[in-house]
């Protein structure tokens, strides 16, 4: 039987809570598809800050290294707030751990079931069968992570500088990424940039158009500005099937897309390196996209959808278990859409306990 070796890194806030019925279902999902799991736990995030002293611990460094996944919970929380921007959980442990395994990938899928279409802030009249458009990120460039960064004294008053940089070779890795996505959906990606006024963006755009050109004739390619992308998401989502973009606009438009798509306890994502093993798919980290959700942790009543399609996007794209992805997909699909459901995404049906949300959708596998 082959066994799917990965690192399990729950985090704060619901993330346990969420984590342990995610692996209630992946170990099920197993038992049917013919697959053991082989997971070790870690600590990230401000729980890691409490048990080690830093955010991204070098034992937890050893633990992902030695894995083929990594299935994430989410990091941070009011109780370590206060500490100095650069050590809190979110910056001291997510960009680190992206940039430690060249997660250079980040894929969300927007997707919103038409039945909850209640859920979205948009109305339902412009989305009548629901939402589905996924955004492609490049994540370990751009203004993120270009230098010089710093704040500094300069003529008696302070200033801060950060630095867009992009390289042909890392827009063509992700171009790639978006080809790939591209070809299992409706063959269309819109390219967002800001090329009337960035030199990132004025490259972008041509490596984007000549690498299309050279190896995805087929698929097409468009190129908006992300002010006007900003816009068009908010006004008809569905016009986009991929939406294709530098890390800090797709920071920005993957949360709206998010929450144009009703419960951010739904949205589920991958952060795709290239592949460390023999398996020769990629590495990744598996988030949901929705946080630690402070107010209700503990409670247990937390959705843990996001976290539980996060994992099958792991089985999908870095254990290459596409069945076993899909029934899990299509389960929580049945459960929510038959009326199982946490608070967030009720609407006058009675809200579940994350537990029997966990419970529902194995069911309905
Ligand atoms: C995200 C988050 C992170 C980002 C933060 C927490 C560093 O907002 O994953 O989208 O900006 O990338
Ligand atoms: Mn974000």
């Amino acid at each position: 039987m082959k066994s799917l070796k990965f690192a399990v890194l729950p985090g704060d806030g619901i993330g346990p809570e969420v984590m342990d019925v995610a692996l209630d279902i992946l170990k099920a999902t197993g038992e049917r598809y013919n697959f053991s799991l082989e997971y070790e736990e870690a600590d990230i995030g401000g729980i890691a800050i409490d048990n080690h002293g830093t955010a991204f611990p070098e034992s937890t460094h050893r633990i992902c290294q030695a894995s083929d996944a990594i299935l994430f919970g989410s990091v941070g929380g009011p109780k370590w707030e206060s500490l100095p921007p650069k050590e809190q959980p979110e910056r001291a442990a997510l960009l680190p751990i992206r940039k430690a395994f060249s997660l250079y990938a980040n894929v969300r899928p927007g997707l919103l079931y038409s039945e909850l279409s209640e859920a979205s802030p948009l109305k339902t009249n412009r989305i009548p069968n629901g939402i589905d458009i996924v955004c492609i990120r490049e994540l370990t460039g751009g203004i993120y992570f270009g230098q010089p960064k710093s704040t500094y004294e300069e003529n008696g008053e302070t200033v801060a500088i950060d630095t867009m940089v992009y390289k042909t070779s890392e827009i063509e890795r992700i171009a790639q990424v978006a080809i790939d996505a591209a070809k299992s959906r409706q063959k269309k990606v819109c390219s967002v940039d800001k090329a009337n006024v960035l030199e990132t963006s004025v490259l972008w755009r041509k490596v984007v158009t000549e690498y299309f050109a050279k190896h995805a004739p087929d698929i097409e390619l468009s190129h908006m500005y992300v002010d006007n992308a900003a816009m068009q998401l908010a006004r008809d989502p569905n016009q986009f099937d991929v939406l294709f973009t530098e890390n800090m606009f797709g920071d920005i438009l993957s949360d709206e897309m998010g929450v144009i798509c009703g419960s951010l306890g739904m949205l589920a994502s991958a952060s795709l390196g290239a592949s460390k093993n023999s398996l020769e798919l990629p590495f990744g980290l598996y988030e949901p996209s929705g946080g630690t959700a402070p107010d209700i942790a503990g409670q247990g009543i937390a959705n843990p959808c996001a976290q539980i399609l996060s994992g099958a996007m792991m089985l999908r794209y870095s254990f290459g278990e596409n069945d076993a992805a899909n029934a899990i997909e299509n389960a929580v699909k049945s459960a929510v859409t038959s009326g199982s459901r946490t608070g967030d995404i009720a609407f006058g049906n009675q809200a579940i306990s994350t537990k029997a949300m966990g419970d529902a959708i194995l069911k309905a596998m």
